[in-house]
């Protein structure tokens, strides 16, 4: 069979952007490109998109078939112990780079790191000297996530812990989370494939969120920052929560493409403590 006979069979199935990283990484270019093409596909490849095929259209993320998504551009390791990275994810990287600048943050903590993607990032991308350590409740996901630091062959700390427990008091300059914080009643679809542990949170998906509002103020310095992820309808809850602690200013929000509210920068008062 020639490879373009099977994309024009094929093709509606995917979504354009799965479609081309698939191509990309099977055959080092775009479907555009290929559909120009007389090449025969050997049995093998055959076989093998076969199969992806069949489990793509019962709804297993791509990324999970091919084990590895692209994050600000890197290739990250993935497998079904870890959240999948996320686009808005980037922004709340982008807005901690900036955080770590100006303030020249040097302890910087990424908390439930699942594929290591905030904490390598930064890492990365940082071009002043950050030590930056990467926690998470999942010994499975550190486990990748200790994969995609010799990947990308920087100095993280990996560290198993239960949120904050692990760590002593005024330790870090930046902390920086995407907890979960979905309402159990709202994962489904691609969503039953990721860790329930990496998505679910009790009360409208807000429960970890507040937890972490409440004691990061511990574990960080003084006027030290906190970077959150949130879910799109969180706004109005965070900022209740906010005004109930007390201990934090709003320094800057995180907007997604969709122009949702989706991350948080907090500034911790000086007077904490
Ligand atoms: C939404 S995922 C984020 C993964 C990754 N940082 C990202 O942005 O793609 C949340 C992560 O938090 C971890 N987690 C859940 N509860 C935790 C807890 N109590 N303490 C530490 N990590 C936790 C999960 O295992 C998961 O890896």
């Amino acid at each position: 069979m020639k490879l373009k006979d099977w994309l024009k069979d094929n093709q509606s199935l995917f979504i354009d952007r799965d479609l081309r990283y698939l191509f990309k990484n099977t055959f080092g270019q775009s479907p555009a490109l290929l559909l120009e093409q007389e090449e025969f596909l050997a049995q093998e490849k055959l076989d093998y998109l076969e199969e992806l095929k069949s489990d793509y259209a019962k709804g297993v993320p791509l990324p999970y078939l091919l084990g590895k998504e692209e994050f600000l551009g890197w290739e990250f390791k993935v497998n079904r112990n870890v959240l999948i990275p996320r686009k808005e994810t980037e922004l709340v990287v982008e807005k901690a780079l900036e955080v770590i600048k100006k303030n020249r943050a040097r302890f910087v903590l990424d908390l439930g790191t699942g594929s290591g993607n905030i904490g390598i990032s930064i890492k990365k991308a940082c071009d002043l000297e950050v030590s930056v350590f990467s926690s998470d409740i999942s010994f499975e996901a550190l486990c990748v996530a200790r994969q995609n630091v010799v990947h990308h062959d920087v100095k993280v700390e990996l560290v198993r812990a239960d949120l904050f427990k692990a760590f002593k008091k005024n330790s870090f300059d930046l902390i920086v989370a995407n907890p979960p914080y979905v309402a159990p009643q709202d994962i489904k679809g691609s969503l039953v494939y990721e860790p329930r542990e990496a998505l679910e949170a009790s009360c409208c998906g807000f429960a970890v969120i507040r937890e972490i509002l409440k004691n990061a103020p511990s574990c960080l310095k003084k006027g030290g920052y906190l970077i959150i992820e949130i879910g799109y309808n969180h706004k109005e809850m965070l900022e209740s929560a906010l005004k109930e602690l007390g201990v934090y200013s709003i320094e800057d929000w995180i907007k997604d493409y969709s122009g949702y509210y989706r991350g948080i920068v907090l500034h911790l008062n000086e007077s904490y403590g």
